[in-house]
């Protein structure tokens, strides 16, 4: 079964790699940038509280099942599918899942690496002083006159690209592990110095508070589908990206152990990355909702007035640019182990030709900020769109239809044995979770999101 097959791209050589790789898939934009402003913008504990929720209850089956689908197809998402669905006696359009899941990842890395190219960038800004003595108005202006220039997000988004390129280009073991050995505990120290500094000189007490005291008065309906939200795209579910990383997991590895211990290093990342940021938030007066500019424009005021600040600055967005790195080449593998199976190119050439094309639709998202941001068809501008079609149709699509393969059309006898569990309790909660919870979870979000239920 499992065993028997073999990737043609190579293995992991251990289930801590694999820990490694899937955490850095996990951990990025979305829990260090993302994770606090919308945290921010919910209230805080009772969010943190929901959030935690639903990566136990959608977040984790989800995981578990998309990795067991990947070790037992052992191929690119698309190939791994069609094969499956052959061997379990079902539709051949199964491989569409994978089809889907493979394109929702090639625009998430599109405009991703924009967004990854202002962290690069303002590593250089924030070490450079451009931050000294800023006021709201000056850390605004900076961040305006980085999206106006085409020139240079062009540049910064080339640079991010080409990294991720040269990476999933040296293979499995020599670009992608080699990348993780070394970028991870590079994270973890990173972090763990950003957040010794931050309490060290922030407001701590009232960082916590509001990290951990849950009010309950600040929930909505709409703050529980954000953190479904969130759970879903900060586990990196719904593209592939697990998918593939699983088809290079050792077969004697236990997914349900393995994912575990992933989804609680993704979910720790995104606390400690809170308590970073919210001490300077509060200990410098700044509006904890302020939203997706709580990073590059609030924070940055912070580091420009606080002892340390240019240095320290500088490493946050350091730690930021690795986490995105980490993450983008997890987007950019599913498409490229696709075309060296399907074309059988090299990987070399694989992985330019979809870093390519990722660059290439990247530069609309870009351009969305300057020359076309008066072109928006339907309300929305290219980046916009980008985003909307991605994360939040295609991403839950992928994810329904993840936890319906595994959890109704595998036998039961199939995943059992890929996961390597017992038959029994966790097993039946696995199985429950992953048909019942999971599905209805991501049905809910989808049809508010698309505004059928609002
Ligand atoms: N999980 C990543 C983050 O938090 C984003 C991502 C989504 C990466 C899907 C790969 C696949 O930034």
């Amino acid at each position: 079964m499992a065993a028997a097959r073999k990737s043609i791209h190579g293995e992991w050589s251990s289930r801590w790699v694999f820990i490694l790789a899937a955490t850095g898939s996990a951990v990025g934009l979305g829990s260090i940038w993302r994770f606090p402003y919308v945290t921010g913008e919910n209230g805080g504990g009772a969010f943190v509280l929901i959030y935690l929720l639903c990566v136990a209850a959608v977040g984790l089956p989800i995981m578990m099942a998309e990795t067991l689908i990947g070790r037992r197809g052992r191929q690119s998402p698309i190939n791994s599918l069609k094969t499956l669905a052959k061997e379990e006696g079902l539709s051949s359009n199964w491989q569409f899942l994978g089809w889907l899941g493979v394109l929702a990842g090639f625009i998430v890395l599109s405009f991703y690496s924009v967004v990854a190219g202002w962290a690069v960038a303002y590593i250089f800004y924030v070490g450079g002083g451009a931050f000294a003595e800023a006021s709201v108005d000056m850390s605004g202006a900076q961040f305006d006159a980085l999206t106006g220039s085409a020139w240079r997000m062009l540049g910064w988004h080339s640079l991010f690209m080409l990294t991720t390129v040269v990476i999933v280009a040296r293979g499995v073991k020599g670009g992608l592990e080699q990348a993780v050995k070394w970028l991870m505990p590079a994270l973890f120290v990173l972090l763990v110095v950003v957040v010794g500094y931050a309490m060290s000189i922030g407001d701590v007490g009232a960082a916590i508070d509001y990290l951990f005291t849950p009010d309950f008065s600040q929930v909505t309906r709409s703050s529980v589908l954000a953190a479904l939200g969130q759970a879903f795209f900060s586990l990196s579910l719904g593209m592939g990206a697990i998918m593939i990383y699983g088809s290079y997991l050792p077969a004697s590895a236990s997914i349900p152990k393995t994912i575990g211990l992933v989804a609680i290093c993704d979910t720790l990342v995104a606390l400690l990355a809170g308590l970073a940021i919210f001490p300077l938030v509060f200990g410098f007066g700044l509006e904890p909702g302020s939203g997706a500019g709580l990073v590059f424009v609030s924070l940055t005021i912070a580091f420009g007035h606080m002892p340390g600040g240019q240095v320290f600055g500088a490493l946050f967005f350091a730690l930021l640019s690795v986490a995105a790195l980490t993450s983008a080449i997890s987007l950019l593998e599913p498409i490229a182990a696709w075309l060296v199976e399907a074309m059988h190119w090299s990987r070399r050439r694989a992985s330019s030709v979809a870093g390519l094309g990722a660059w290439l639709l990247g530069v609309g998202s870009l351009l969305s900020f300057n020359y076309w941001s008066h072109i928006k068809p339907f309300g929305r501008n290219f980046f916009e769109w980008s985003e909307f079609l991605s994360t939040t149709v295609m991403l839950p699509v992928g994810g329904l239809l993840v936890a319906t393969f595994a959890g109704w059309r595998m036998s039961r006898a199939s995943t059992l044995d890929e996961l390597g569990l017992p038959p029994g309790v966790f097993y039946s909660a696995w199985r429950f979770l992953v048909r019942i919870v999971a599905p209805l979870g991501v049905l809910v979000i989808l049809l508010n999101s698309l505004d059928v239920i609002g």
